[in-house]
């Protein structure tokens, strides 16, 4: 069987107009912007429109991809959406987005692996390249949080938002390309972050929508101690994995979910800040599309540089997490 290398080609990414800054926050719930600040790094959330669902922000952010890539959607062999928002419970977001970006009659899945979704996304994707079965892979990382986040919980509504991430997976003919990934998964820890309403554990009815169980809840502290800890074992695997130190690593693209996180997890790395991309003090904590419209922003404005080691690491709900490791 064919090996081949595989490439993120092209990114894109986009972000909802709607602002919500903490000092917006101090007026709906009981907190401050000192308090969100210092605790998690957020300054402001971007939020989709009422009418807004996670494939049409799927859409701005493929179409920019494709274009970044010179390619139709014609051309496309598959499209993977990744998002814990989908637009509805099925079908899949990524059907939905398959006919509104006139694609062929292509496969369309989605892949729910919360905030960990486009580096499980990405790796599903590669494998198809890598042996040979198709060339050219949409992965789309969408999500609007803001629609089941509670907003009269302080515990959750301050970091969530949301925003989507594309990229275009095909062939490399260089060097380039991505030299090892590492997923992992915790079920026990499945409690820890999740909507408990909606799904066939507990259906949709007056009670629980009185209850508001459709809305997101947390147990933050608890999430906080495990990340740390799973995102430097993840990215270790990475490393290893691709017979390297984190001295050779020339850019760090973490989940962003709080900056004290990311700040522990780097110094567990030796990896100084200034090679870190940090995006949440703008666009807060997007789950699956954080990383994806990380590496968009961090191309865009000229961060990254060809031949560049790229270290990804993230962590989510499941609990999920992994690491990815690309030459750019
Ligand atoms: N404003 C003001 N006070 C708040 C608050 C808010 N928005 N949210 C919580 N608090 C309070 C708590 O009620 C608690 O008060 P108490 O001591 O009187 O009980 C106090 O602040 C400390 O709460 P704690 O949860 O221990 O704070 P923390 O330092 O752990 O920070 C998070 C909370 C959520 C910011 C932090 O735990 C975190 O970022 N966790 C990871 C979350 C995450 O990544 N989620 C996404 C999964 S991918």
């Amino acid at each position: 069987m064919k090996h081949r290398k595989t490439k993120i080609v092209s990114t894109g990414s986009y972000i909802p107009e709607t602002i919500i800054s903490n000092l917006d926050l101090e007026k709906m719930v009981d907190t401050s912007d000192e308090w969100i600040s210092t605790r998690t790094g957020i300054k402001k959330r971007h939020i989709a429109h009422e009418k807004e669902a996670a494939s049409d922000l799927a859409y701005q952010a493929s179409i920019k991809a494709l274009k970044k890539a010179g390619i139709s959607a014609k051309e496309l062999d598959m499209i993977i959406v990744t998002t814990i928002t989908p637009d509805m419970l099925f079908p899949a977001t990524a059907c939905v987005l398959q006919h509104m970006l006139g694609a062929k009659k292509i496969p369309a899945f989605d892949v729910e692996a919360a905030c960990s979704g486009f580096i499980y996304g990405v790796s599903i994707a590669s494998q198809f390249i890598s042996n040979g079965t198709y060339e050219t892979i949409l992965v789309v990382a969408s999500e609007t949080l803001s629609k089941i986040t509670d907003w009269e919980d302080r515990n959750t509504c301050v970091i969530f938002a949301d925003g989507a991430g594309a990229g275009v997976l095909r062939p490399s003919e260089d060097e380039s390309g991505i030299i090892s990934i590492y997923l992992g998964a915790d079920g026990e820890g499945a409690d820890i972050v999740g909507v408990p309403a909606g799904g066939s554990r507990m259906p949709a009815s007056i009670k629980t929508v009185e209850e508001r169980q459709h809305y997101m809840k947390m147990k933050g502290n608890e999430l906080f101690k495990r990340a740390v800890k799973v995102m430097v074992e993840a990215a270790d695997k990475a490393i290893k994995e691709a017979g390297l130190t984190y001295k050779d690593i020339d850019f760090f693209i973490p989940h962003q979910a709080n900056i004290r996180i990311i700040q522990a997890v780097a110094k567990r790395m030796s990896i100084p800040m200034d090679k870190v991309y940090v995006n949440l003090q703008e666009c807060g904590n997007m789950s699956a599309a954080s990383i994806a419209v990380a590496l968009d922003q961090a191309i865009e404005e000229g961060k990254v540089k060809k031949g560049d080691k790229i270290l990804f690491s993230c962590f989510g709900g499941g609990l999920t997490w992994g690491s990815m490791l690309i030459k750019w």
